[in-house]
């Protein structure tokens, strides 16, 4: 039985991973290590809590005395880490936890894994490692920066981060391709496109739009609202990390992507159309929203958010034809059954929304 840390496991991918990691690898121990902040929710794991392959430990990934003593008593084989502070308009307004948790978290893990794995040295001073152990870092597209109108990124595009949060991605990026090198220490990056799917924090485009359609809220579109992302299902960006962790070349970056490039504004207006016409047609508990008054009245643009990324393209080449990956979903399905996942899980969207979110909220849109 291997034993795996997944760091950040109460959050939005995090949590999807826990349960796709439990799913495909009956033999696997999955310790879940969070802190908890604003976007880490235990509700999002309560269908496998009591799942004996899994565990939840509450906990900061830069709290070095508690992470060696973690490592010391599990001995883990595999360490994925997610846990990151993940909104890009957050790090305008407060970067310095990102660089607490993004880069000096992820070196504190670096170290732990180093310290446990470390078998002795090989003739030239390099450590050597106990057999089929790794460290997989979760990164994201955006340490790329931006692209104009034409091209993707590939993993050998050049780093340059714009925001203070994908700068602090990239700071861990480096931390990792550096132990890789100086240490020969087992590691592999991922840099995945944006995420959609079920128990996304409703602060990100997706989520937030869906909630304020269906409270008939204004929908508020940053700028021209034809800045471009290109979205992969969660799901997709599971099975991708846990084909790279299985099967990738130690020491490499690999990018995860689905070649699915949408302007903001398209999604807004498909999420306008599609929720409308669901609740037309079906009851949903907890939605008492008359559907015919659903229009695109409810989009406004607002203030464009500062230093903001006009395009982002993952080029997959790599993880496709090197590791034989493919996304499973189509946009057009993948989005439909998001959707209706947001309508039919309302209480959750109620409860990760009370208390710090409606303050964060009303602190980020007031301005605007
Ligand atoms: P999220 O904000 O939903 O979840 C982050 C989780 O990390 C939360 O559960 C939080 O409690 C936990 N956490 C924060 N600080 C911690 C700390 N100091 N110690 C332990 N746990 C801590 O984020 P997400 O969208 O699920 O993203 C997960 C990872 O994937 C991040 O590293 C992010 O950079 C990367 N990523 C995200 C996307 C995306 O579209 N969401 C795309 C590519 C890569
Ligand atoms: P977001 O979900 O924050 O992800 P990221 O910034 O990491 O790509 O935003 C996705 C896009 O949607 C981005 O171009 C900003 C835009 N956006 C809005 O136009 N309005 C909003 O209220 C939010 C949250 C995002």
């Amino acid at each position: 039985m291997k034993t795996v840390l997944v760091t950040g496991g109460a959050g939005f991918i995090g949590s999807n991973f826990v349960k796709y990691m439990l799913d495909q690898h009956k033999d696997y121990k999955i310790v879940n290590l969070d802190l908890l902040t604003y976007a880490g929710n235990l509700e999002n794991l309560t269908d496998i809590e009591d799942n004996p392959n899994y565990e939840f430990v509450k906990g900061d990934i830069a709290d070095r005395s508690f992470i060696n003593d973690l490592f010391e008593k599990y001995h883990f084989d595999l360490v994925v880490n997610f846990a990151a502070e993940s909104h890009v308009d957050r790090s305008i307004e407060n970067p310095e936890i990102f660089v607490q948790t993004n880069v000096m978290g992820t070196q504190v893990l670096l170290d732990a894994a180093k310290n446990l794995w470390q078998t002795g040295k090989d003739e030239n001073g390099y450590p050597t490692y106990r057999e089929g152990v790794k460290y997989l870092q979760v990164s994201t597209d955006e340490v790329y920066g931006a692209l104009g109108k034409t091209g993707m990124f590939t993993e050998t595009t050049p780093i340059q981060p714009n925001s203070p949060y994908s700068s602090s991605k990239a700071g861990a990026d480096l931390l990792v391709r550096a132990y890789g090198n100086t240490f020969k220490f087992p590691m592999n990056i991922t840099r995945c496109s944006n995420n959609y799917g079920p128990y996304q924090f409703p602060e990100k485009l997706i989520p937030l739009m869906i909630s304020n359609v269906v409270e008939l809220k204004n929908l508020p579109i940053y700028g021209d609202g034809m800045q471009i992302r290109d979205w992969l299902h969660v799901k997709d960006h599971c099975s991708g990390i846990d084909t790279v962790l299985h099967k990738g070349r130690l020491g490499e970056v690999y990018n995860i992507g689905g070649n699915n490039e949408k302007a903001n504004i398209e999604i807004v207006d498909l999420i306008i159309a599609n929720v409308k016409e669901k609740l037309s047609k079906n009851q949903y508990n907890g939605i008492d929203t008359d559907a015919s008054t659903i229009s695109d009245d409810l989009k406004i643009h607002v203030e464009d958010r500062l230093g903001h990324d006009r395009r982002y393209a993952i080029d997959n080449t790599k993880i496709t034809t090197e590791l034989g990956w493919s996304p499973s979903y189509t946009f057009e399905q993948g989005i439909v059954e998001t959707i209706d996942w947001y309508l039919n899980n309302q209480d959750w969207l109620k409860q990760v929304k009370s208390g710090g979110y409606q303050e964060y909220y009303e602190k980020m849109y007031s301005k605007k």
